[in-house]
Parts: structure tokens; sequence; C-alpha cells
């Protein structure tokens, strides 16, 4: 029987949002002397964000773990001329185009972390910092595919699929949801972040 069922455990979704506002943040304050505090720190806290997201890619729920969106290449292409035709095949998690966003955005966002903060070091080379500024670049452009491709799939199952990354439902069989949610882990997460935020605006490290 169809029914509301949970997908996206509550860290997951945590993950996603805090993600895209401490990402956009990052952006914003990117070409300010006097915001470069700020902006070292949301770097810190997406680095964060995304350690643990590997973490929760083996030891998650179902559609949160990577083997539920490794797709090989022909599996995207099929998909791809599916959604072209109009006749895309539905997937609770991630479909295997919308996962090639996700592999990128996620190793984009650990590469421009990491050059990131090889950029803070008085020796850092100029390869490093235009490195940091191309990747991002490089985000941007992914991203804009991301919201692109979710809008798409959205339209073509008729599914909400941005309501979904908020609330965690999805309309499937009883059987396909996850059983738990981890509402106290996406609480700690938000909590771990404002603190962090705190603590280092008033002291940043090094
Ligand atoms: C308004 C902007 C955005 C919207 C509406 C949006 C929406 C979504 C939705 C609906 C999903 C789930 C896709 C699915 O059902 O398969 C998703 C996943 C994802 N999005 Fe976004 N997104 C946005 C911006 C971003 C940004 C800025 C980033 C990166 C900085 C990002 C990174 C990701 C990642 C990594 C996932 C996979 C989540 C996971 O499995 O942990 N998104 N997004």
């Amino acid at each position: 029987m169809i029914q509301r069922v949970l997908i996206w455990d509550m860290p997951t979704r945590v993950f996603h949002w805090l993600q895209l506002a401490s990402f956009c943040t990052a952006y914003l304050t990117a070409f300010s002397e006097r915001l470069r505090n700020y902006h070292v720190a949301l770097g810190y806290i997406l680095l964060g964000l995304l350690a643990f997201r590997l973490l929760w890619g083996f030891i998650g729920t179902r559609y949160a773990r990577f083997g539920s969106f490794l797709f090989n290449p022909g599996e995207v292409v099929v998909y791809l001329l599916t959604m072209v035709k109009g006749k895309p095949q539905h997937y609770l998690g991630h479909n295997p185009a919308g996962a090639v966003s996700v592999w990128l955005l996620l190793s984009l966002g650990i590469f421009i972390c990491v050059t990131g903060i090889m950029a803070l070091q008085d020796d850092a080379s100029d390869l490093v910092v235009a490195m940091h500024g191309v990747a991002t670049n490089a985000m941007l452009g992914i991203i804009f595919l991301h919201i692109l491709g979710v809008l798409a799939s959205s339209i073509m199952h008729r599914e909400n699929l941005v309501r979904s990354m908020f609330t965690g439902y999805k309309s499937a069989e009883s059987g396909e949801g996850i059983q738990r949610s981890y509402g106290w882990l996406g609480v700690l997460m938000v909590m771990v972040v404002v603190i962090f935020w705190f603590v280092y605006v008033r002291k940043p490290l090094g």
C-alpha cells in the first residue's frame, strides 16, 4: 500500500541544509578581508559536515549509505536517455544522474576546504590559491545543474523532492522506508556547529 514513508534521516537533512548555508555564506564572505575570519570559520564547518557525511555514508541509514547510490556509467546514461524521453525510472533515494551530482558535490566540497586550509599557510603557493578559486567556480556550476536536476525530477515524477529534503518523507510502499530518523544526532550536529561558530569567531584557530 502506498503511504508516506521516511527516506532521509535527520542527520542527512541537517547535513544538506547546513552545507548549503555554510557554502553560500562562505562564498559571500570570500571577497572581504574584514570578513576573512567568518569565511574561514564557515570553511571549517563545511569540512566538519563533509567529514560527518563521509562517515554517515558507511554507517547511516539505507538511503544515506553510499552503497545505495553507486551506479555504473551505463546506468547513468540510460537514466539520462529515459529522462530526455520524459519517462525516467523512479528511485526512492538518489537517482543515477542525481548520484553523479552528489559525488561531485561531496568531493569538490572536500577539495575546496582542503585547498582553503592550505591557502591559509604563510608559505601557500599561488597555485593552491588558484585551485581553491577554480574549484569553487566549478562547484557553483555543479550546484546549478544539481538544482536543475532536482526540479526536472520533481516535475517528471510529480514529486516534491525539495520538500522531502526538509521533511524526510516520500510516497512509497510501506516496507521501503527507514525505521529510525536519528533526530537526536541532527540536533547534536546543529549544536556542535553553533558552539564551534561562537568559539571560533571569538578566538580563531592558528
Ligand atoms: C536551493 C538550493 C538547493 C536545493 C533546492 C537542493 C535540493 C536537494 C534535494 C531535493 C536533494 C535530494 C535529491 C534526491 O532526492 O535525490 C539534494 C541532495 C543533495 N544536495 Fe542539494 N539542494 C540545493 C543546494 C545544494 C548545495 C548548495 C549543495 C552543496 C554545497 C548541495 C549538495 C547536495 C548533496 C551533497 C546532496 C546529497 C545529500 C546526501 O545524500 O547527503 N545542494 N539537494
